[in-house]
């Protein structure tokens, strides 16, 4: 059964990593893939995967931080597929310092892309989703978001303000039969995981009841059921990945 069959989709930062497994994960299951990111190179590269997968993309360079280019990236995808089904504000960056030393410039930077690049794509994504009365936003957050982690007040403020923004705009798109909602991973091996230090993967290792770190496909799968038919009945949740290290 493919669960998002002919559905279109759109993910933010999938040029790699996380973003780069829903992309093909939703492609293997029917969906035609907008691929956008800061990384153009990148988003060329993975929406070529999902046309060898047999499906079409289109990838757009985008930086969801700023308004009209989140604006420009909603419209071309229905200039080109005619709606749009499903959203993944999946892109983020960290801007790791303790507290004391973070400046100004790493707060606003993270804060800026993972919180205000969320609403960005979301608000330009409501418009058209409310006319097609129907729609799935899933918005990527973190363990980080509801635990707090030393050295990333910037990214778990972030991650936390996408819990709330997902649960407020679960409320006012309901009626529309919008879902909205939230996963969030723990420790997953990508990029961005690559150079933490290694007492920081040694303390992740042992809070993790599973024992081994998570995959971006573990993070796909789950997104996969955030967009298909299996969770029509499910909304402002936030669903954690990660192995056990929340519960
Ligand atoms: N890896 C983990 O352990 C982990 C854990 C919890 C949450 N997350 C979250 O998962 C998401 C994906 O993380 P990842 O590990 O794949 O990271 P990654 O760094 O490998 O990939 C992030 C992608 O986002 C893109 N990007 C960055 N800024 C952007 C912008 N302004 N506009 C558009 N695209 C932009 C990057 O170019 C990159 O392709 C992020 O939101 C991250 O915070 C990751």
């Amino acid at each position: 059964m493919n669960l998002v069959d002919e559905q279109i989709a759109v993910i933010t930062g999938a040029a790699r990593g996380i973003g780069r497994a829903i992309a093909l994960r939703f492609a293997a299951n029917g969906a035609h893939i907008v691929v956008s990111d800061v990384d153009e190179a990148g988003a060329q590269a993975t929406a070529a995967e999902i046309e060898a997968l047999g499906r079409q993309a289109l990838a757009i360079k985008t930086d969801v931080s700023v308004a009209n280019e989140a604006e420009n990236l909603i419209k071309a995808t229905v200039e080109r597929f005619g709606r749009i089904d499903i959203l993944v504000n999946n892109a983020g960056i960290t801007r790791d310092s303790l507290l004391m030393r973070m400046d100004e410039a790493q707060w606003d930077a993270v804060i800026r892309v993972n919180l205000k690049g969320t609403f960005n794509c979301i608000k330009a994504v409501s418009r058209p989703m409310m006319k097609q009365r129907q729609g799935r936003i899933i918005n990527i957050s973190s363990v980080v978001g509801v635990m707090g982690n030393a050295g990333q007040a910037n990214y778990a403020a972030s991650k936390a303000g996408v819990i709330g923004l997902t649960k407020s705009a679960a409320k006012e798109l309901a009626a529309r039969n919008i879902l909205v909602n939230a996963v969030a991973p723990g420790y997953i091996e990508t990029e961005m995981t690559r150079n933490l230090p290694a007492e920081a993967v040694e303390t992740f290792r042992t809070l993790i009841p599973l024992q081994r770190q998570g995959m971006p496909e573990d993070v796909a799968d789950v997104c996969l059921f955030l967009a298909g038919p299996l969770s029509a009945y499910v909304t402002g949740q936030v669903i954690h990945v990660d192995g056990g290290m929340v519960m």
